[in-house]
């Protein structure tokens, strides 16, 4: 017998993992238990002490070996976890992963692949293009030269989309002009910034969502090349811009048009609410991610274009991934699917999660999800003393105390945190500042919902 640490891989693999598992599964178990809430209780000091006392040396001389490793560290990550599994854990986008895909995602590290050259992930490589292929086609059901990137999420979908309306525009005498709402993502305009573009223009979204006769006036007023970033699924409150008018504006101007979709695109899945994104399939490029509304461990975002030739700024060569005599003899060249070098298959999980609950069990956790958002908005309207900011358009819910002033709203959500009794999200809207309930888990039902209202009524000074 070797004294060497055993390997995840091979055939031997599978044996030493399983003794191994049955332990990270009991200090997951023990973690939670622990916890016995959506997070620990205590605020960053006391979580910090509690994870130094239980983890001790981290790197001592001689090792404790894998059992107490495991039980001791995964433990202590479990007790002081926000678990997006809790109902009342329900800030941010941040979703609740499925166990099925969890499990994918072992297999994932077990076998490693690596999705930079054909020879490091022979058959992950073909799964790769199936599943980006399929996406792709989800999300633009009638552009035959459809194709999807794998990204680590909305922020790098984002920026590649950005970097490639950059590459289509660049014989252009200025450089692509970006323009966003003030509902977007962070990430575009710091895109912008990475990327050394011009400053974006931010149009100011007094409702929420992109105003556009505001996107036309300002396309009307700037040189060109422009880049138009709309949101199906902001940040603060789920709303949807006007795609369809939104894309008619564009498409007058001879704008690009991308869609941050890292949020609704999840809404695809779903017959019932599918038709909220009509003129989604009108942008040049699409943000979707499946670490929100897809219910992915991370990561799990994707880029999708209209047309794959897009794409071509994105070829690289290096002789030791993709020479040209192997891309010649018929090797796959993957190197240019990715700004990225190594990378994981992160489409296993995806593709286990798509076969195993196929159109119909993802269509019943999105409708899910998004009727607790509309039960939690009904509980705040009749609430005598809660404030609905508006009806949900996919799973956010903003509320606040009536009365309340901003300081007593971001002071109920940290006390909530600081007890580790719930996690809620903040947002401004309409000059003032709201609870935000991001709701993801298609196990919450109407009880969670009712408690966690009871927490935020039991939090609020009289
Ligand atoms: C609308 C939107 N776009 C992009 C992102 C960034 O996604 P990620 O955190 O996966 O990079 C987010 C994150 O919440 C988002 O809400």
């Amino acid at each position: 017998m070797s004294d060497l640490p055993p390997l995840a891989g091979g055939e031997r693999g599978p044996e030493e993992l399983r003794p191994l598992l049955d332990t990270v599964l009991d200090a997951l178990k023990n973690g939670a238990a622990h916890r016995g809430g959506p997070l620990p209780s205590g605020g960053p000091d006391t979580v910090s002490a509690r994870l130094r006392d239980a983890t001790g040396e981290l790197l001592p001389v001689h090792g404790t070996g894998a059992e107490t490793a495991l039980r001791t560290l995964v433990a202590a990550v479990a007790e002081g976890a926000a678990d997006p599994a809790d109902p009342l854990c329900a800030a941010h986008l941040h979703c609740p992963p499925l166990a099925v895909a969890t499990a994918a995602d072992l297999a994932a590290s077990a076998l490693n692949p690596s999705m930079d050259s054909w020879d490091q992930a022979p058959a992950a490589t073909a799964l790769e293009t199936e599943v980006t292929r399929l996406l792709a086609h989800e999300a633009y059901p009638d552009a035959s030269a459809a194709d999807a990137l794998v990204t680590t999420g909305g922020t790098e979908a984002n920026q590649l989309a950005v970097l490639l309306a950059r590459e289509a525009t660049r014989t252009a005498a200025h450089p692509v002009q970006l323009l966003v709402g003030e509902n977007a993502h962070h990430s575009l305009t710091r895109a912008a910034w990475l990327l050394g573009l011009p400053e974006p223009v931010v149009l100011p979204a007094p409702t929420g969502t992109l105003d556009p006769a505001a996107l036309d006036e300002a396309l009307t007023d700037l040189p060109g090349p422009h880049l138009v970033a709309a949101t199906a699924g902001t940040t603060d409150a789920g709303l949807i811009d006007p795609l369809p008018e939104t894309a008619a504006v564009c498409e007058a101007h001879g704008a690009r048009l991308h869609i941050d979709a890292a949020y609704g695109a999840g809404l695809l899945f779903s017959p019932r609410h599918r038709a909220a994104l009509a003129g989604l399939d009108r942008a040049h490029s699409i943000t979707l991610d499946l670490h929100k509304l897809g219910w992915q461990p991370v990561a799990a975002g994707l880029l999708a274009v209209r047309d794959r030739t897009d794409l071509a700024p994105l070829g690289h060569r290096a002789e030791y991934l993709n020479a040209d005599d192997d891309t010649e003899a018929g090797l796959p060249d993957l190197l240019g699917r990715s700004l990225r070098t190594t990378r994981r298959p992160d489409v296993l999980k995806t593709a286990v999660t798509l076969k195993a609950l196929g159109r119909t069990g993802l269509a019943d956790l999105v409708d899910r999800v998004v009727a607790l958002a509309h039960h939690l908005a009904r509980l705040v309207d009749l609430h005598p003393g809660l404030d609905l900011y508006d009806t949900p358009a996919l799973t956010t819910v903003l509320f606040r105390p009536t009365g309340a002033d901003d300081d007593t709203v971001a002071a109920i959500r940290r006390s909530l945190l600081t007890d580790g009794r719930a996690v809620l999200g903040r947002a401004r809207m309409d000059g003032r500042l709201w609870l935000k309930a991001t709701l993801l888990n298609p196990h919450t039902d109407p009880g969670d919902l009712a408690a966690l209202l009871k927490l935020v009524e039991g939090h609020t000074p009289r």
